[in-house]
């Protein structure tokens, strides 16, 4: 199975994508985490995201795509993967579809995590993960999301491929009403 979360910062993607990841045995890839392991280690992928991230500014295409396509082609091979944080503009959307066709690894369904904005401020100050979680850059975050991702649903959407979940519910029930709606998407296809 080959799925793929989109949320605004703090919907609830990385804790979804563990979930998931658990119930159908398939690999999350994060293409935050990766970038922030990238930061810590000083690779040259991290030096050069490192200022992207800590602005909450998107890290140029090349450098996500590049990181991406060994762990997406591996995860493929055994079982599939659930991406969270990738893709995350249309731009992305539309060059992951090119790379993922020739090679049969392409998404099946791309799941929506909806949360009101008060909500996701009140969890990523909470949370206050490294640079990125201040009020500023949270805020710029949030715009980049309304901005450059948003305008991706549509993109999903007309393909008919698009799954949306109320995510401002307790975590267990979050998961559940993803896991349920997943299966009917999959028992159609
Ligand atoms: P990324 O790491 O993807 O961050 P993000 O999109 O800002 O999202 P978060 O990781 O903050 O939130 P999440 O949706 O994963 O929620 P979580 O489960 O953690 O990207 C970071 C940066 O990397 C970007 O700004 C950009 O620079 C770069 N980048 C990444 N991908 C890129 C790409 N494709 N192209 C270019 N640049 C890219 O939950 C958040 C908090 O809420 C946690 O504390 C959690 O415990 C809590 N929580 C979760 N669910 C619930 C719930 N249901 N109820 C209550 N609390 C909850
Ligand atoms: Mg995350």
């Amino acid at each position: 199975m080959r799925i793929l979360l989109i949320g605004a910062p703090g919907a609830g993607k990385g804790t979804q994508a563990t979930l998931i990841g658990e119930r159908f045995g398939i690999t999350p890839i994060s293409s935050g985490d990766l970038l922030r392991k990238h930061v810590t280690e000083e690779t040259a992928i991290g030096r050069a995201a490192k200022e992207y991230l800590a602005r909450g500014d998107l890290v140029p295409d090349a450098i996500v795509m590049d990181m991406l396509r060994k762990p997406v082609v591996a995860a493929s091979a055994s079982g599939g993967y659930v991406l969270d944080g990738f893709p995350r503009t249309v731009a992305q959307a539309k060059a992951a579809y090119e790379t993922a066709r020739g090679l049969g690894v392409a998404v099946e369904v791309a799941v929506y995590l909806e949360v009101p904005a008060a909500e996701l401020t009140r969890r990523l100050l909470a949370r206050g993960r490294g640079q990125d979680d201040t009020p500023e850059v949270i805020s710029h975050r949030l715009e980049v999301f309304e901005a450059k991702t948003r305008p991706m649903l549509d993109y999903y959407a007309l393909r008919e491929e698009l799954i949306t979940v109320n995510g401002a519910r307790p975590v267990t029930e979050v998961a559940w009403s993803i896991a349920v709606q997943l299966q009917t998407v999959l028992k159609r296809a």
